[in-house]
């Protein structure tokens, strides 16, 4: 699946927004403060320029000459003469003339020197000089830029906003459903259609719950089948010895019999169960190899069989094998089970057919019996646990239905494969391959 980038373009892009909305804030400010600020900046230069346009003004009319300056430059400023006297000013507080010490260093060197942030003087012709100082001040300067920086931050705050909403909202809803879960409600699901990275978390959750809710059906099925399978035989069992009490001595021999093959019954489920939950657990990891033959093991289970159903016909077909690395009780197990099935599910005249050959750097065992078969829709299935086809239930031959879910997983956990060919009525074979 294509992965979907879509929240990540989100962020990046929203910190793209957040720089350009900084960036036109700040000019914006920029170009109101400096409104006033242009000559505020420079005031010696601003100073100079007023004396040098002040220079040849007539002395009737330098007090109009400041009054028009100081308005059009906004600030106040005072004419001096080198004792310190006022020839002119503008402006509601015109700066104090110069220390008689600092305006005879402005007279005789320099010709502008800064007397503060927004204040200077300057020398104009030889014996007068011009102060002025900005009407803004620098207080109410730096509170227009700590406002207007406050405003900046307003707008990305607010900007913000909708995007912070759009990532917290999703992320607290996946986790009270994630604590809905922690709570035991495994049907909660969290079902966001969102095409970006959230929603790709939202259905990874939900698939997750999906999964651990059919894991824990499984395992409450399993526990169920296993608690009915145990209960048959112990049913049986009490009967037997309720009978066997009562019994005339001649009978009693029966009645233990009868037990002594529920109690094989039993303890064949119990194993096989420990079996499934070993290799559940270790799979591959659980297994105790040895190299055996497969052909050795066939003609124990082949003998095993001929002892639970006697006179029954098998022809074999056994070709030299390579050796194979297998735990010999399991895959024994596995033979046991396949053709205990050949022989329950077919007709007793029916011969059963097994091949032993060598194949594809392995061996492959086929075991063929001409009996009821398995329904097409059933095929899938006869390797579950407990599974057992109707036909072969209505046929009353017993079984758990664990049998070829065993062998699956003891084939699988050797790194064999087992396959079923099945036609209803025509018969079924059974092939296992394993490898060498
Ligand atoms: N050779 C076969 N012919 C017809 N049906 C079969 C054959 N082998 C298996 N099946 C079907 O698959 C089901 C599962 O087989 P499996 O060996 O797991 O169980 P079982 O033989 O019924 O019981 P168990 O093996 O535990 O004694 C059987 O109940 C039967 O319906
Ligand atoms: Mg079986």
């Amino acid at each position: 699946m294509r992965r979907r980038r879509s929240l990540y373009r989100r962020v990046y892009l929203h910190g793209v927004l957040l720089l350009v909305v900084l960036g036109i804030a700040l000019s914006v400010v920029g170009a109101v403060l400096g409104r006033d600020s242009r000559f505020h900046m420079s005031p010696s230069r601003t100073a100079q320029h007023v004396a040098h346009l002040l220079e040849p003004v007539p002395a009737a009319q330098v007090p109009a000459f400041l009054e028009q300056a100081a308005d059009m430059l906004n600030m106040d400023m005072a004419v001096y003469t080198a004792d310190g006297q006022r020839l002119a000013a503008a402006g509601a507080r015109p700066p104090r003339p110069l220390a008689a010490e600092a305006a005879a260093r402005l007279l005789s060197a320099g010709s502008s020197r800064r007397d503060g942030h927004l204040a200077a003087s300057a020398r104009v012709g030889a014996d007068r000089y011009v102060r002025l100082r900005s009407r803004v001040g620098e207080g109410s300067m730096a509170l227009r830029a700590l406002g207007s920086l406050v405003v900046v931050v307003l707008v990305l705050a607010l900007v913000s906003i909708p995007f912070a909403r759009a990532i917290a909202h999703p992320i607290e809803h996946l986790s009270t459903v994630a604590r809905r879960w922690g709570a035991g409600d495994l049907a909660a699901r969290a079902r966001l259609e969102r095409p970006d990275e959230i929603g790709e978390l939202a259905r990874t959750f939900d698939e997750t719950a999906e999964t651990l809710g059919r894991l824990l059906e499984g395992q409450r099925e399993l526990l169920a089948n296993v608690s009915h399978e145990l209960r048959t035989p112990l049913a049986r069992m009490r009967v037997s010895m309720a009978l066997a009490a009562e019994a005339p001595p001649d009978d009693v021999a029966r009645h233990l019999s009868a037990m002594e093959g529920d109690a094989d019954e039993l303890e064949r489920l119990v194993a096989d169960l420990l079996t499934t939950s070993r290799l559940d657990a270790g799979g591959a990891l659980a297994l105790q190899r040895a190299p055996a033959d497969m052909g050795a093991l066939l003609d124990e289970a082949l003998a095993r069989l001929a002892r639970l159903h006697p006179g029954r016909e098998v022809a074999r077909e056994v070709e030299p094998t390579p050796a194979v690395s297998v735990e010999s009780g399991l895959v024994g197990r596995v033979l046991d089970n396949v053709l205990d099935n050949a022989a329950k599910y077919s007709e007793p005249e029916r011969p059963i057919a097994v091949a032993l050959r060598p194949a594809d750097g392995g061996v492959r065992l086929t075991v063929r019996d001409q009996g009821i078969g398995i329904a097409l829709e059933d095929h899938a299935r006869v390797f579950a646990p407990f599974f057992r086809g109707d036909r072969s239930r209505a046929r009353g031959t017993g079984g758990a239905g664990l049998g070829l879910s065993l062998s699956k997983q003891i084939v699988d956990a050797h790194g064999g494969r087992i396959t079923v060919d099945s036609q209803p009525g025509a018969g079924t074979t059974i092939a296992i391959w394993l490898p060498a």
